[in-house]
């Protein structure tokens, strides 16, 4: 999951109302790596990029809010459900399920152990759902379940979570109040690694199945359960990479009605009014390899600039010219923004600002003003990551290497990005004297003087925008109101992250990222006594089990 700050008034009068702050900063807090002014460099700008969705003043609106869709049933709690309950939540936590960026082939690396245990305890926790799946393996630790319905024509609904966890170094075990594999329940908060990313909406899922089953509930619609395993690593080729083609080939394009994955959840007080935040984009990745290639020699004898001295005037001519800072239809925040504008203590001028193009760029930059994480809500990010070059003090350079993790901008491009970057690049070799080589593949490095650019890894386009209107639209925003709260506003939201359900966007363009708690109740996601509130935990159950009754009931588009 990733990250999210505080919203301020376009104006100067921030920092004034300590109401509407607290939603923001507990945005930031909440969203993992499930849940960012400077001056634009002129010479830069990039035309346009035109896409379906023209620039017109009409998208900056708050979606229509749909009347609340209450499920056929509710769960009826008792005291013991409810404890029966978060000891699933608890025992699910006590696996360390931790995933490490170095981790090995699953059959191969013991870090995966736990993992194993995790499919086992799975599988006795929840008899009742287990037994009515149909649960298939993929790529070893790869979860995919699929209660198969009634009714082939209806596209299946898909329900997203990850088992692994951030790692907790062995160094801050001690500064827990309770040990970090302890799913401790305590001051009514459920303590440990993975209580808010992402167990509790794992364990939510297979309870929701479970009560309906045991009701004597038969699926219409197939509802299927993925799990992946490597969530907490960049690229999740191992997990939802294998199972989403996986289900590609059993349900085609476009086979699934809707994904619901991790994401944001409830702001309860943003200017004096409560939302539901949904991740209905997704800002897109690249990963570049800058190369300074320069004469190697003695360095009693120095040129005006060794390879280092360049690669750093690259690094700089970078950070000197950040992506333009823009709110477009493109971006999910523009309607999200427009819903919060209606708040109760909103900005009175936000209004005002959202009514053309030349107001959004004005909200965007007051937006991006709010600190680092919503300013990468509002442009392509640029972060310098790795540097590596020079092997003796008295030797001369001959080879520089910088990799550039950007995040890019719902209105830009994989070749957008590209293109900008190569500009910026190519003016600093032309100006040191080198030969400049964009994009021309890992093959023959070019001898010599040069400066080169290549893609690292597998990039992705900022996702699709789930759409925010239309018949799926108002089945999961209807759901979330009744479920959550007749008075929550539903507004789309944006991610800076890159969550599993990347994976999917062939299978639907109704992808929701959305967790059903409320953001103030879960608590130090990736880091030290991460928690969850014990009753988010069984509203999450709540909102589950009326989502797959009222996706079962829809009739309407798929
Ligand atoms: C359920 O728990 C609450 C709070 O702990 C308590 O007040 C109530 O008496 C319990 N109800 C039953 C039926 O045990
Ligand atoms: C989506 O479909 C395209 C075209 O068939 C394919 O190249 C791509 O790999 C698919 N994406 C994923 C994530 O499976
Ligand atoms: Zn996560």
């Amino acid at each position: 999951m990733e990250k999210h700050g505080h919203l301020p008034p376009p104006a100067s009068t921030a920092h004034t109302a300590p109401g509407p702050r607290r939603g923001w900063v507990a945005l930031r807090v909440a969203l993992c790596a499930l849940l960012a002014m400077m001056a634009t460099f002129a010479t830069l700008f990039l035309p346009t990029w035109e896409t379906p969705d023209a620039q017109t003043p009409d998208a900056a609106h708050c979606p229509v809010q749909p009347a609340p869709l209450h499920p056929p049933t509710t769960i009826s709690w008792t005291n013991a459900s409810r404890a029966e309950s978060l000891d699933l939540f608890s025992a699910a936590v006590r696996i360390p399920t931790q995933s490490y960026d170095d981790n090995g082939e699953p059959d191969e690396d013991p870090r995966w152990a736990p993992f194993y245990d995790f499919i086992d305890w799975l599988e006795d926790a929840f008899p009742v759902a287990w037994q009515a799946a149909n649960v298939e393996i993929i790529n070893s630790l790869g979860i995919l379940a699929t209660f198969q319905g009634s009714d082939e024509s209806l596209k299946p609904l898909l329900l997203m979570s990850h088992y692994d966890v951030v790692p907790v170094p062995e160094d801050t075990f001690d500064r827990w109040t309770h040990g970090p594999f302890s799913g401790d329940l305590a001051d009514g908060w459920v303590w440990g690694r993975g209580t808010a990313d992402d167990k509790s909406l794992l364990v939510s899922q297979w309870e929701a199945m479970t009560h309906l089953l045991s009701s004597g509930w038969k699926p219409r619609r197939t509802v299927i359960l993925t799990h992946g395993f490597d969530e907490e690593e960049v690229h999740a080729r191992r997990g939802q990479g294998q199972i989403a083609p996986f289900l590609e080939d059993r349900y085609g394009h476009n086979g699934l009605l809707m994904v619901v994955d991790e994401g944001s959840g409830i702001a309860d007080d943003l200017y004096g009014t409560a939302f539901a935040l949904v991740g209905t984009g997704e800002k897109g990745y690249l990963d570049i390899v800058m190369r300074v290639g320069t004469d190697g020699g003695h360095s009693s004898v120095p040129p005006p600039h060794t390879g280092i001295g360049i690669m750093s005037q690259l690094v700089n001519a970078l950070e000197k010219h950040p992506f333009e800072t823009k709110l477009t239809p493109h971006s999910p925040l523009l309607q999200g923004l427009a819903c919060v504008a209606k708040a109760k203590d909103a900005p009175n001028k936000w209004k005002k600002l959202l009514r053309g193009p030349k107001g959004w760029t004005k909200l965007a930059h007051a937006f991006a003003n709010g600190g680092a994480l919503q300013r990468a809500l509002v442009r392509t990010t640029t972060a310098v990551d790795v540097i590596r070059g020079g092997v003796k003090v008295n030797a001369l350079p001959e080879l520089v290497e910088a990799s550039v993790n950007f995040r890019i901008d719902f209105s830009e491009s994989l070749a957008s990005t590209k293109e900008r970057v190569a500009k910026i690049a190519a003016k600093v070799a032309k100006k040191n004297g080198l030969e400049f080589r964009a994009w021309s593949g890992e093959g023959d490095p070019p001898s010599g003087r040069f400066v080169t650019l290549e893609v690292l890894g597998v990039p992705l386009e900022p996702a699709p925008n789930t759409p925010t209107s239309g018949g799926v639209w108002d089945l999961f925003a209807g759901t979330v109101r009744a479920a959550m709260g007749e008075e929550l506003v539903v507004a789309p939201f944006a991610t800076t992250g890159n969550t599993d359900c990347k994976m999917y966007y062939n299978l639907t363009r109704n992808v929701f990222r959305f967790m059903a708690a409320s953001m103030d109740t879960i608590v130090n996601v990736h880091t030290v006594d991460e928690r969850m509130k014990a009753t988010e935990h069984h509203r999450t159950v709540e909102w589950i089990h009326a989502l797959i009754q009222n996706a079962d009931a829809y009739d309407g588009a798929q």
